[in-house]
């Protein structure tokens, strides 16, 4: 269709008679007709869609398009809105502009509001970045827990607790006495040799003093003031200058037990022994004595256990010497008792798996953590 077509064939239409032109004037004026609660009720609309597209709007751009399609001057719907009012009944105008203005106010604060709400998050956006996001997941707060050498004085003391006996602590620093002496270990021995002993410094004239090398010392210091029977065990340090290696440490834990009762026999002793290595280690661990020496115990053994289908050294034992018995003012002929004493670290590795028992000293947290 050409352009003349179709602007015959519109005025064809709309050509109207002129009874028909009265009659348009009247039914279809060039402006709608609109009542006062239309119009109302279309500016509750504007604002409604206006608030809800404005609240979601995320930035600058899309801000800009909100204002075109609300605001906009030439299609803004405000400005479709704005041309209803000259449809209103002239005595209905004045209320009509009143709620326009007051509808556009409200929209045009609105913007303004998002705009500085937009504007101050660009300004502080390396703050936004720092602020907390109190919606992410809280970091686990990792809790301590005891060292594992401290985990294995507790069960052994535990489990020599079952078996009646008394846990007892001593002093690191010793005199000769309780270190060599009383435990019939005389001046001479090898054993006293300062290169394997931290003597420490004293004032001269002073008795010497040294980290003590053994924890048999608190078997003296129990038995000078107490009488039997006796079972107690003492858990704690011993030195000696050894070179560290993956069995050996300058500072290491001994478990020390000491039985005095009539009666007592080296069967004893073995059952002590046994029932401790099942309780720690679990499961049925088989004790074996080899024939040693010790100035403190006769006779004297070297025990080992046997677990996992392996044997392990793991201290030494025998019945308290008379000797010592004398020392601490009792009487052999009375009395007997069995004593024995066994690396803690030893029993730790065993029981953990550990291969080189300095890995309890690094403090390797990551080390620790497995235990
Ligand atoms: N005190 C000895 C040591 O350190 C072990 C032991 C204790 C031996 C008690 C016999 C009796 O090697």
């Amino acid at each position: 269709m050409d352009c003349r077509s179709r602007l015959r064939s519109r005025s064809a239409v709309t050509e109207p008679t002129g009874r028909d032109k009265a009659a348009a004037a009247k039914a279809a004026p060039a402006v709608q007709a609109v009542t006062i609660d239309s119009f109302i009720a279309e500016l509750a609309a504007f604002r409604a869609a206006a608030s809800e597209t404005l609240g979601g709007v995320a930035g600058a751009a899309g801000l800009e398009q909100a204002r075109i399609e609300f605001l906009g001057a030439r299609s803004g719907r405000l400005k479709a809105i704005q041309k209803l009012l000259s449809g209103l009944a002239s005595a209905d105008r004045p209320a009509g502009g009143r709620h326009f203005n007051e509808a556009k106010g409200a929209v045009n604060a609105l913007f303004a509001a998002v705009q500085d709400t937009l504007a101050g998050a660009g300004a502080g956006s390396a703050a936004a970045a720092d602020a907390i996001d109190v919606t992410l997941p809280g970091e686990p707060l990792r809790l301590g827990h005891v060292h594992p050498i401290t985990q294995t004085i507790r069960r052994v003391q535990e489990i020599m607790a079952r078996l009646g006996f008394e846990s007892v602590d001593g002093p690191e620093v010793e005199d000769q006495w309780h270190n060599f002496e009383a435990l019939a270990i005389p001046a001479e021995h090898p054993a006293r040799d300062p290169l394997d002993n931290f003597y420490l410094a004293v004032a001269r004239g002073a008795d010497p003093l040294l980290l003590r090398s053994q924890t048999s010392t608190v078997q003296i210091r129990v038995m000078e003031n107490r009488r039997p029977p006796l079972r107690i065990v003492s858990l704690g340090r011993v030195y000696r200058p050894d070179t560290a290696d993956a069995t050996h440490y300058p500072m290491f834990h001994q478990v020390e037990g000491l039985l005095i009762e009539p009666g007592t026999t080296m069967a004893h002793l073995k059952s002590v022994l046994r029932q401790l290595a099942s309780s720690f280690l679990g499961g049925d661990v088989h004790v074996r004595f080899r024939p040693s020496f010790f100035p403190f115990t006769e006779p004297s053994v070297e025990f080992d256990m046997e677990w996992g289908g392996r044997w392990i050294e793991m201290g030494g034992a025998g019945m308290v010497d008379p000797a010592v018995l004398a020392a601490v003012g009792y009487d052999p002929e009375e009395v007997s008792g069995f004593a024995f004493g066994l690396g803690v670290e030893r029993i730790a590795a065993r029981r953990y798996g550990v291969a080189d028992i300095r890995d309890f000293y690094r403090n390797d947290v990551r080390f620790l953590r497995q235990f």
